[in-house]
């Protein structure tokens, strides 16, 4: 039986360049789905698969992170007095217990894999997960948690996994694709932002891992990789060559990049569709905007 998974590491130390001038003061991390934070999506995915450690690994410029998982008593004691306990309910859902959360800086921005190995102290010489909460998504059994569920049996390390078109791998780590044992596939090798020529399947790495120890040895060696990064994707790809096996898991979901603009966009508009105060409003305005071509001016 595979031991239990308790610990995960939110790598957030990313400038966010992509959305300045917004993440010129705020993080990205902040910026909001509809109403909640992107970030509250990925703690609320954790939590939800049994995650009861949350260790982010930020950068200069984060501090409203920190805040934001604070304890607000001014904001709470107002809404008591004032017998808004819907508001106060929402606020409560986002406190941290105290010690649940920490904080590590990394201070240079050498890769993802470097970013994860910042953390190696706090995790131990125990089983983890990774989530990058630039990749929403969205499913009745949250992603983290059937990645926990298909763990179980298969011990190792396991990677969220989801098809792409060919001529997108170069945005992904990619599988060398083994054995499929249904939703579980067994990789030969991972390959980080391969050319279309290059990839050895259009299998690509989704930002949910849930991983071993070993990894952060092989992460100790501080290997560059792709873009003359340390990278996640080669440290868990060497544990193959080691007899530690790789799964990718094909999740059920729907998965959003909220590191681009259009995916960000695209998870605002789909989880306002999926909210019962906002549905009919918006669908009418979409459909307005949609039948009379007409942008904001
Ligand atoms: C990271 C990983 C990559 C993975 C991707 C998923 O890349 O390095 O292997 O496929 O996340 O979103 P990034 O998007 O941070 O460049």
């Amino acid at each position: 039986m595979a031991r239990k998974i308790t610990k995960a590491i939110f790598p957030v130390a990313g400038l966010g360049t992509r959305f300045l001038p917004a993440t010129k003061s705020v993080p990205k991390e902040i910026m909001t789905l509809v109403d909640r934070p992107l970030v509250q999506y990925a703690i609320d995915e954790a939590r939800a698969a049994g995650i009861t450690e949350f260790i982010f690994v930020t950068s200069r410029g984060k501090s409203a992170l920190e805040d934001y998982f604070d304890h607000n008593h001014i904001l709470e004691q107002e809404l008591k007095a004032k017998g808004k306990t819907d508001l106060l309910e929402t606020l409560n859902a986002t406190n941290m217990e105290s010690g649940a959360i920490a904080y590590i800086r990394q201070h240079k921005a050498l890769g993802l894999g470097h970013a994860v190995w910042c953390a190696r102290r706090l995790i131990g010489d125990e089983p983890f997960a990774v989530m990058l909460p630039d990749d929403v998504i969205a499913a009745d059994k949250p992603c983290l948690q059937q990645m926990v569920e298909a763990y179980q049996e298969t011990g190792g390390n396991m990677v969220a996994a989801m098809e792409v078109p060919h001529e997108k791998t170069q945005s992904y780590g990619v599988l060398d694709v083994g054995e499929n044992i249904g939703s579980v596939v067994r990789t030969r090798g991972m390959v980080e932002k391969p050319k279309s020529e290059d990839a050895p399947s259009n299998l690509a790495v989704i930002g949910r891992y849930i991983l071993g120890p070993s990894v952060l040895y092989n992460l100790n060696q501080k290997k560059k990789g792709s873009g003359g990064e340390i990278q996640l994707t080669d440290a868990i790809a060497e544990d193959i060559g080691n007899g530690v096996p790789v799964f990718g898991y094909k999740f059920e979901g729907q998965r959003f990049d909220c590191g681009s603009k259009s995916g960000f966009l695209q998870a605002t508009v789909a989880y306002a569709l999926s909210r019962e105060d906002l549905r009919d409003d918006l669908r009418e305005y979409i459909h307005e905007v949609i039948s009379s071509d007409k942008a904001a001016q």
